[in-house]
């Protein structure tokens, strides 16, 4: 993520960009990949599955969420809806929303095959199409919150939905990761950008000039403040550490990374 450089047909720049066009590039490329994401991770997840990160760390093992029995949960950036489904099946009521149509379409799919039914909406997690004060837990794993230019936004749409003492949790890539190019080899262990620099990690279509993907990169103190700025209280922040006998890479991260530096970050926080 260091410059421009080669990512098939795609060139990797830095460079700003907005919401409407880190909303529609991002569509438009779940939409593409959605496929392909299911086949190489979908085994890893679970269908009814409920991992944080990379790293493998499940819900069964770090009870972020608390007892959810009875608790009317959203999911931000559901994809195949595993996690909703793991919740369901431990006595919550959870709600499936992505702004990929065809990562939802893997949602419907595995539901079918389960016989099972994760309530999925296709929306933006900067305008969610919930009323006020209706969700007692908002969460997401990896999903919608890096990849929203207006994360106060987004930020703000989970306060006004959750009831007060709600819990709002979320893993994004860890921001420490973005100093680093996004190599799981030693590649990736080099620094070569300010922790500080913000500006948008962003793919160009080489043949057509388009916006083709987007990720914003915030501080942890950026995401401190933004939890406080809209009424929450930080309550945990973990930074899952590589199991020992995990191998699997995915994307970026690999062991070779992960036994050095922190991969994930878990925010948790409350309305207060
Ligand atoms: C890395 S995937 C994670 C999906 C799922 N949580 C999982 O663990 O497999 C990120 C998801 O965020 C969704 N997403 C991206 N931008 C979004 C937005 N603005 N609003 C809602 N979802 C979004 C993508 O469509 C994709 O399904």
């Amino acid at each position: 993520m260091d410059g421009v450089q080669d990512a098939g047909g795609l060139s990797a720049i830095r460079v700003d960009v907005g919401e409407e066009t880190s909303r529609q590039a991002n569509r438009r490329d779940w939409d593409r990949y959605a496929d392909e994401y299911q086949s190489t991770h979908g085994a890893f997840l679970g269908d009814a599955g409920f991992v944080w990160g990379p790293e493998g760390h499940t819900e069964d093992d770090t009870r972020l969420l608390g007892d959810v029995t009875g608790k009317r949960v959203l999911e931000l950036g559901c994809g195949a809806g595993q996690c909703s489904r793991w919740v369901n099946e431990h006595g919550g009521h959870a709600v499936g929303l992505d702004v990929s149509l065809r990562q939802l379409q893997h949602s419907l799919r595995i539901d079918a095959e389960r016989g099972t039914t994760v309530p999925a909406v296709c929306a933006t997690a900067t305008a969610l199409p919930f009323a006020a004060d209706s969700f007692d837990i908002v969460f997401s794993s990896f999903g919608a919150l890096q990849f929203v230019a207006d994360a106060h936004a987004a930020v703000a749409e989970v306060a006004r939905l959750l009831v007060p003492g709600g819990r709002f949790a979320f893993s994004v890539t860890h921001p420490t990761r973005w100093m680093f190019p996004d190599d799981p080899g030693e590649g990736g262990l080099v620094a070569s950008q300010s922790y500080w620099d913000r500006t948008p990690y962003v793919e160009i279509d080489d043949a057509s000039g388009a916006v083709s993907y987007v990720e914003h990169h915030r501080t942890i103190g950026d995401w401190v403040g933004l939890l406080a700025g809209s009424g929450m209280a930080l309550v945990r922040f973990d930074e899952p550490e590589w199991p020992e006998h995990h191998d699997r890479t995915w994307g970026g991260w690999s062991r070779t990374r992960g036994l050095l530096t922190p991969g994930t970050a878990i925010f948790v926080a409350e309305m207060r």
